[in-house]
């Protein structure tokens, strides 16, 4: 069995998380993870504070192991949902894409204070280091191959990049990982585990309209864009970051044509809403990473940690020392 420090700082059994999507996590979804002896993460950055407690609530129903709930700082307005999430006191606080002149040290501190470990995740040696120095317990090193908003560089620079820098503090890869040999790659790079997002999109107890679990499995990995179109459709801008998102109709039709986009806006927003309801595979915005190609199948997400953690194991102890004279 593969057993990392992470294992016993986050009181699981597997090195394998689930990133906390917000509007793409569901409660099955997390306690499914987290039941199967991984991490299960609730994305709840734009969820309405009132809503906070009773989703919380219900991942406690369903799993007593530990999970996790997901912010994204940049987003305004955000203070009373924070609060009420450290009220309920969440196993782990986890967040990304702070704005630079916010207050990490803080925030971390209050979570600490509730009870939490803090999980902070990064694409740079710069922002991991500042999460260290907030206070992080654990940094999530997200390489540009992954699913929704990334940076620019690739895990497998990134990764042991931020591992050097920032010492004692475990780190978590995250971007591109879809299997047990993407683990055992991750674990080799110094990461103490992983933390994935397009793989769970495609799983039985995944949120997703089934034309979006497919669209997942029928990508071959070659035909997703770094852009920022869905964020200007939608008039929501990020501090730094472009979204990796499938080369649909929707990112076809607006791509040279940003200027348009944004004084089309409304228009924009509206058609890509009725897209993302209906289940408008070619007319929505379907944020995937280059693991997509990667993806053949729509297991139970439980399953699917026990196969990538059961696949890590046979490469390090079957395929890897083999290699060794
Ligand atoms: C649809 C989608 C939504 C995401 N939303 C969030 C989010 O709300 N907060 C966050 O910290 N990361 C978010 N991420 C990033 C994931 O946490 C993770 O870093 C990424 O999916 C890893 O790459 P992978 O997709 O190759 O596994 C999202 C990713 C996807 C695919």
């Amino acid at each position: 069995m593969i057993h990392t420090p992470v294992c016993d700082l986050l009181q699981i059994r597997h090195p394998v998380m689930l990133g906390g999507m917000a509007g793409n996590t569901s409660v099955p979804l997390v306690a499914a993870v987290s039941n199967a002896g991984g991490l299960g993460t609730l994305g709840i950055a734009r969820t309405p504070a009132e809503q906070i407690p009773k989703d919380i609530g219900a991942i406690r129903e369903a799993t007593k192991h530990p999970f996790g709930v997901n912010f994204l700082l940049f987003l305004g307005g955000r203070g009373p949902a924070i609060d009420a999430a450290l009220t309920a006191r969440p196993p782990v606080f986890s967040a990304a894409w702070a704005r630079t002149d916010q207050d990490l040290k803080s925030l971390f501190g209050r979570a600490h204070d509730a009870g939490s470990k803090v999980m902070y995740m990064v694409g740079t040696v710069p922002e991991a280091l500042r999460a260290k120095a907030a206070g992080a317990d654990v940094i999530v090193a997200q390489g540009t191959e992954g699913g929704g908003h990334v940076g620019w560089m690739a895990s497998m620079t990134v990764l042991p990049m931020i591992v050097d820098a920032v010492g004692s503090t475990p780190v978590v890869a995250a971007g591109g990982i879809a299997d047990g040999r993407g683990l055992a790659a991750a674990l080799a790079l110094g990461a103490q585990g992983a933390l994935l997002g397009t793989r769970f999109l495609a799983t039985r107890e995944s949120p997703l309209h089934p034309n979006f679990k497919q669209a997942v499995l029928d990508s071959d990995g070659h035909d997703t864009v770094l852009t920022e179109i869905p964020d200007v459709a939608r008039d929501n801008v990020w501090p730094g970051a472009m979204a990796r998102a499938l080369r649909n109709e929707f990112i076809e039709r607006w791509a040279g044509r940003e200027w348009e986009l944004r004084a089309r806006q409304p228009e924009a927003a509206a058609a890509l809403q009725k897209a993302q309801e209906s289940g408008d595979a070619k007319n929505a915005s379907l944020l995937i990473g280059q693991d997509a190609g990667l993806i053949r199948d729509i297991p139970p997400a439980g399953e699917l940690v026990e196969r990538i953690v059961a696949e890590a194991e046979a490469v390090l102890k079957g395929r890897l020392p083999k290699l060794l004279r």
